[in-house]
């Protein structure tokens, strides 16, 4: 499916709607960050952008509300989904990426269902998206390297910026007296295990 000028604007408008003003802010700059990585990184800008735009779509619903629509919808969700209402905007955010917004495909599906946690052997586009959520320019979290230099990073190597972020989450939640969720442990481990490998 070509995605068209119209197409854009209808989505900026309608999360324009949407979202709140921080939130739309951030939105904004998932999407531009993603469709410049996809650019450097040779797949569909046009894609990225969509799917950038739409990653936190969902963000407006209850979570409570979101969680018993997954159950009765038949969307899976992974035991830590359940636990951490926090999360549910992304599963649900892909079925409102197709129910309220009309996009069907499914790299950017993917990407949208898997912002939040990841996962190990991902696609570009949900690489991109991941990453750009962790790093858009609105983001200030201390990181190590900061975030400036994953930032260049990620323009160089999407499997070594992937790395940084799932090491830099475990790090984060282990220096709060937790551990991260499931997923986060093992997207560290297949990019470091890749990285390592050099493939
Ligand atoms: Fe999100
Ligand atoms: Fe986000």
């Amino acid at each position: 499916m070509e995605v068209s000028n119209e197409l854009v604007l209808t989505i900026e408008h309608k999360l324009q709607q949407a979202l709140y003003p921080k939130r739309y802010v951030h939105t904004l700059g998932v999407a531009y960050l993603s469709a410049s990585l996809a650019m450097c990184h040779g797949t569909s800008h046009r894609d990225a952008l969509i799917a950038g735009l739409l990653h936190d779509c969902a963000k407006n619903h209850p979570e409570d509300f979101m969680l018993s629509e997954c159950l009765r919808l038949n969307i899976e969700l992974s035991e830590c989904e359940k636990q951490i209402p926090e999360l549910i905007h992304a599963p649900y955010g892909s079925y409102l990426a197709q129910t309220e917004y009309g996009i069907h495909q499914d790299d950017i599906l993917l990407a949208i269902r898997n912002h939040t946690l990841g996962r190990p052997n991902m696609t570009p586009i949900e690489q991109i998206v991941y990453l750009a959520d962790y790093f858009e320019p609105e983001r200030t979290h201390q990181t190590s390297p900061s975030l400036d230099e994953i930032r260049k990073i990620a323009f160089q190597n999407l499997d070594m910026a992937t790395y940084l972020v799932s090491k830099n989450s475990i790090h984060y939640f282990e220096t709060t007296g937790k551990n991260a969720d499931p997923m986060t442990y093992r997207v560290f481990e297949y990019y470091k295990d890749k990285i390592q490998k050099g493939e």
